[in-house]
């Protein structure tokens, strides 16, 4: 599969301090992959920009959270690549900072549109693209870049964490990372059946604990039969945690809070309240829980969003 080349690659890897019986857990710097240009989304819009520019588009329509990751990667790749982009935002209370004012640092056409419009937001970016093309050519990709064509940035990823494991010395028992979307699990999922890895791929859930990861991952893997074969998925297959959700997406109990302050004064990360937080929140509690096996080697994908973590500074007590 072709790509455009916007990440810097290959992302490091560290070990934290944590120590439980014997585990080791490492992180994966995906959080570094760029700056303004950072996260998990980068690899996948490596692909589906590289299709929108086969295509001839010259105006990208993207949606998200008014502080969404991936609508800011979106709007710094296509400025990049001399690209028009369109962010169609759910409007809420959040002040417009963090991501929401790097999209307006950059230009990016901001849509703010009520939580109810947005449940339509598949129609609200037809009609959009259909505007645009009378004139230009635009190419959508959907919330999260999570289809077939996104996939890719984290299949590319397992390739680079089994170059990594032989580069290191290591074999990764388990990869763990914030589930939102699902094309980051599903890439990775498609990797480790592809190799036939014994990996296991563990995803926690910090959108809907009520989602059904296993029909959600196994579709999203189906789409990318369009440019390759694909693995078959089972049931046993997919592991993704739908118990660290919490108060809801997007929403922070003191708990995480804490937990995330605590983090970062002990290992000199920051991760973000949404996303990477919850994971690593749910992550350090099932270890302590034995619910990961003495001496194991476990891979954290720190998948970035700290950008967010600017519009919620006064969650924060210091
Ligand atoms: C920082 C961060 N981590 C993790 C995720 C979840 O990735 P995915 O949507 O591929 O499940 C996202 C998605 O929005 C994100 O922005």
């Amino acid at each position: 599969m072709r790509k455009i080349d916007l990440a810097n690659l290959p992302t490091r890897i560290e070990k934290l301090s944590f120590e439980y019986n014997d585990i080791n857990v490492y992180l994966k710097r995906d959080d570094q992959t760029g700056f303004e240009l950072s996260g998990n989304k980068v690899r996948k819009l490596e692909y589906s920009l590289q299709e929108a520019l086969d295509l001839g588009c010259d105006t990208i329509i993207t949606c998200g959270g008014i502080q969404s990751n991936h609508a800011r990667a979106t709007a710094i790749a296509a400025v990049k690549l001399g690209l028009k982009v369109h962010l169609v935002l759910k409007e809420n209370e959040t002040p417009r900072q963090g991501n929401y004012f790097i999209n307006q640092f950059v230009g990016a056409k901001i849509h703010l549109i009520s939580n109810e419009i947005y449940q339509d937001r598949h129609n609200y970016m037809k009609t959009l693209k259909d505007r645009i093309d009378m004139t230009n050519k635009a190419y959508i990709i959907p919330e999260g870049a999570s289809n077939g064509i996104g996939n890719f940035g984290y299949l590319n990823c397992f390739y680079e964490i089994q170059k990594q494991e032989d580069e290191l010395g290591i074999l990764f028992d388990y990869i763990v990372m914030a589930y939102g979307s699902g094309s980051t699990y599903a890439g990775l999922l498609m990797g480790a059946k592809a190799l036939g890895s014994e990996t296991q791929i563990v995803g926690y859930n910090i959108y809907n604990p009520n989602i059904d990861a296993f029909n959600m991952v196994k579709t999203l893997i189906e789409e990318s039969k369009v440019y390759r074969d694909v693995p078959e998925i089972k049931e046993e297959d997919v592991h993704v945690s739908p118990e660290y959700v919490g108060l809801g997406y997007a929403k922070s109990c003191q708990d995480e809070l804490d937990f995330i302050k605590n983090f970062a004064r002990k290992e000199g990360v920051m991760l973000d309240t949404v996303y990477t937080g919850k994971a690593m929140f749910g992550l350090i509690l099932d270890i302590e829980q034995g619910k990961y096996p003495a001496g194991c080697n476990i891979l954290f994908i720190h998948t970035g969003g700290q950008f967010g973590n600017f519009s919620k500074t006064e969650l924060f007590d210091f």
